[in-house]
């Protein structure tokens, strides 16, 4: 079973805001939901998490692993999806940009054509392999961002709004990709609170501060009336 993330006492401060204000969690779920406002410290929760910022004063331990000190481990075991595809998409082609992302992997070359080819056919894309990448739709390159990083198989996946330019039709075969059962834990930001209620468990923040953990339904409803005051 895979370690769990647990966060102690967690305070950021970027520029003089605390985006997250002690935050204090202990998860053991399969697939989170991190849901609030715009600006409630959901994304800073996300980069804590996957290395990309530093907390200023406490302490995280992502599988074991502390993504301050221990940065190569932490590269290893995470993947990312944001909202905007085109950040995360390098190479020419669907199937190059694909491969990009094993680069690190240092795999035999069949092995890696191999993973790459399974990856294709798992997301759709093996009609796509040799279109250029940045001629794709939205919704395509979104799947090819979500193909890269999936290919690396990483234990955790944190998904920061992976749906949000998305039209319903691809918004909904992103999410089934991410929340299709698999050994990897999965961390999804999300204003969908549809989606958010997919997952096993979610946690709600509110300026800064993390204010409530557990099932996705309770807390989208406690949620929901939070915003209607
Ligand atoms: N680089 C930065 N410098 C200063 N303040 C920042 C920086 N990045 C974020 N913040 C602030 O930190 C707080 C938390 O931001 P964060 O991006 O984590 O919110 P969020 O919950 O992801 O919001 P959204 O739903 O809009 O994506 C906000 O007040 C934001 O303005
Ligand atoms: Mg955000």
């Amino acid at each position: 079973m895979t370690e769990p993330i647990i966060l102690d006492d967690v305070c950021v401060m970027l520029g003089d805001r605390l985006a997250l204000d002690s935050v204090s969690l202990h998860l053991d779920a399969h697939r989170i939901a991190v849901i609030g406002s715009n600006g409630s410290g959901k994304s800073t929760f996300a980069r804590v998490l996957g290395g990309l910022v530093s907390p200023t004063t406490g302490t995280v331990s992502v599988h074991g692993v502390d993504p301050v000190r221990q940065s190569a481990a932490l590269r290893r075991l995470v993947g990312f999806v944001f909202s905007n595809p085109d950040a995360q998409i390098i190479m020419p082609t669907v199937a190059e940009d694909a491969a990009f992302s094993l680069r690190s992997e240092k795999l035999p070359r069949a092995e890696s054509a191999e993973r790459v080819r399974v990856a294709l056919e798992e997301f759709g894309l093996t009609e796509l392999a040799d279109r250029a990448a940045y001629d794709l739709s939205g919704g395509q390159k979104q799947l090819l961002a979500l193909c890269g990083a999936v290919i690396r198989r990483p234990q955790l996946m944190i998904a920061d709004e992976p749906t949000a330019y998305l039209d319903a039709r691809n918004a909904r075969l992103i999410a089934d990709h991410l929340l299709a059962p698999t050994d990897r834990r999965l961390v999804l930001v999300t204003h969908d609170l549809e989606l958010a209620q997919r997952c096993d468990v979610a946690v709600l923040f509110e300026d800064g501060r993390m204010t409530g953990v557990g099932d996705p339904a309770d807390l989208v409803s406690r949620y929901e009336a939070s915003l209607a005051c």
